[in-house]
């Protein structure tokens, strides 16, 4: 039926009827928040690529916490920002790390609010590598004992979920025996299952102190033109027991979320990365773009690609947003 007996502007006519058309729907349900720890009290050291965040101590982290959980937003995500870095990456896996403190307080404060934590060396390594460095070559296996280490210790310290964003080979199976062999075997894994080497994630690592020291991520992450290789990764951390699925950085990689939607069967996460944070914020103050129109726009599109939840630094706009 073609025009003028199919016109499809007769649904777009009024707001009820477009709500009742509508396909997608965001809420506040699908929001999870970063969030980065660091030692201290009253903390709040401004990141100036990401406006907005704060490194926080953890008393700082539970307020913002509260306010996420407030909102009804389900759960955060945590990073750690060491005291000292060493070449393994020794305080992601100690019992008095920082991620592990700001679990352990979070989870007393909030025990509703999900904790998940970021499981990766990058941030504790003195190279930055999210890796053991063997010369130049980031050393697969010898990795994936501390990223269980560091699993185990998040989960010991009481976290709900833990998400490998390392990209070693085999660290999801590794992970969920060690974890399972510890009586932990109600800790989902969320795997960065697609991570690609991205330029997005540029004021993170700034935010973070993560950036690699010599050389890049291109021999651990993918690389950003290839698709078919993101169903093999993910097919592999599935096999391996993975619970959620991540693609990562979100919006220019809308097609990969699409296809793994259309390819598995468990629960699809996109993480809106630092740099597209950024953008948005910079061309927002810029006068430039509407930036909370374009963030709902952002947001709701991962949404219609694919995924089921988001990890945004917009968590906490977006939710004000969405009960305004
Ligand atoms: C650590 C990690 C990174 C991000 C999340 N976990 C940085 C990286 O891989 O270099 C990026 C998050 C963001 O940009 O918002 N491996």
């Amino acid at each position: 039926m073609l025009f003028p007996d199919s016109r499809p502007r007769r649904l777009r006519q009024n707001d009820a009827f477009r709500r009742m058309v509508r396909e997608t729907t965001l809420t506040v349900d699908d929001f999870i928040l970063p969030l980065f720890a660091i030692k201290g009290k009253g903390v709040k050291n401004p990141i100036h690529t990401m406006p907005g965040h704060y490194q926080l101590s953890v008393d700082n982290l539970v307020k913002t916490a509260k306010k996420a959980y407030g909102l009804g937003i389900p759960a955060v995500m945590l990073f750690g920002i060491p005291e000292k870095k060493d070449p393994l990456g020794t305080s992601a896996y100690t019992k008095g790390g920082i991620v592990q403190k700001a679990t352990r307080t979070l989870k007393d404060k909030l025990p509703d609010l999900v904790v998940i934590t970021d499981v990766c060396l990058c941030q504790y390594t003195d190279h930055g590598h999210c890796g053991i460095v063997d010369g130049q070559i980031i050393d697969n296996d010898a990795t994936l004992d501390l990223l269980a280490k560091t699993a185990l210790s998040q989960a010991q310290a009481g976290a709900d979920m833990v998400a490998p964003s390392d990209m070693m080979d085999g660290r999801v199976a590794e992970i969920r025996n060690t974890l399972d062999e510890n009586d932990f075997t109600n800790v989902p894994i969320m795997s960065y299952a697609a991570k690609y080497c991205s330029a997005f994630y540029g004021p993170f690592r700034a935010a973070a102190d993560s950036a690699p020291q010599f050389g890049d991520r291109r021999t651990y992450q993918m690389d950003p033109a290839n698709a078919l290789e993101a169903v093999r990764e993910v097919t592999l951390d599935v096999e391996e027991g993975a619970d959620i699925i991540m693609v990562k950085p979100a919006l220019p990689y809308l097609d990969i979320v699409c296809r793994i939607r259309e390819e598995i069967d468990l629960p699809i996460a996109a993480y809106n990365v630092s740099g597209e944070y950024a953008m948005i914020k910079a061309a927002d103050k810029m006068g430039w773009i509407d930036g909370k129109k374009v963030m709902m726009e952002t947001l709701i599109s991962i949404k219609r690609a694919g995924a089921d939840m988001i990890l945004t630094y917009f968590a906490i706009e977006a939710a004000e947003e969405l009960r305004d």
